[in-house]
């Protein structure tokens, strides 16, 4: 697996340290409101759960899916596969998410959850790419931008695989090309 990757960009330690500069940030803002975590799945497991274990203040976790990937290349289309259970009327919401590319995912789930009440929408993302983007949205918090290649791991998938890997790094060309 190792093996078909062609650069490490951010390792478990820098990765670590920005989720500690997130988190400081994020305990500061929420410390008295409770809010309702939606980590987009399956992409934000891995960040949603270091950072998540890093916040000391009193949350619940409400995981979403949604698809506007296949393979290598944007559809465009953002559809909600799985839902929420919980009522975000007047409620805090933070999306976490492993990376913004075109922006089109995080932006059509916050207006999700701006019509439906939600008190805020902020969303923490562990990585942003901002060459890529084609609608204006911006992540409250992300961890480091991104360069335009394809990358994997910490979450990241291509196809279902390497999310597993401890870091993020670029996907060998020859693998998707
Ligand atoms: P957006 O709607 O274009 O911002 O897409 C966000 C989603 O695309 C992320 O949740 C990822 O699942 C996926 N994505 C974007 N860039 C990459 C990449 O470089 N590697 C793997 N998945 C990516
Ligand atoms: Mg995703």
């Amino acid at each position: 697996m190792n093996n078909d990757i062609e650069k490490v960009l951010f390792d478990q330690t820098q990765l670590d340290k920005r989720m500690d500069e997130m988190a400081d940030e994020l305990n500061q803002k929420y410390a008295d409101k409770q809010p309702i975590i939606i980590p987009v799945l399956n992409g934000a497991m891995i960040f949603a759960s270091d950072m998540i274990k890093r916040l000391n203040f009193k949350l619940t976790i409400d995981p979403i899916k949604a698809s506007s990937y296949a393979g290598a290349e944007s559809t465009g289309k953002v559809k909600i596969t799985q839902d929420i259970k919980s009522d975000v009327k007047d409620q805090p919401v933070i999306f976490m998410e492993d990376i913004i590319d075109t922006g089109r995912t995080l932006q059509a789930l916050s207006e999700v959850m701006k019509d439906r009440g939600a008190a805020s929408v902020e969303v923490v993302a562990m990585l942003d790419k901002p060459t890529t983007r084609v609608v204006d949205f911006h992540a409250d918090y992300y961890g480091f931008q991104a360069p335009d290649a394809f990358l994997v791991g910490y979450g990241l998938d291509y196809n279902g695989l390497y999310r597993n890997l401890p870091y993020v790094g670029i996907l060998k060309r020859k693998i998707y090309a």
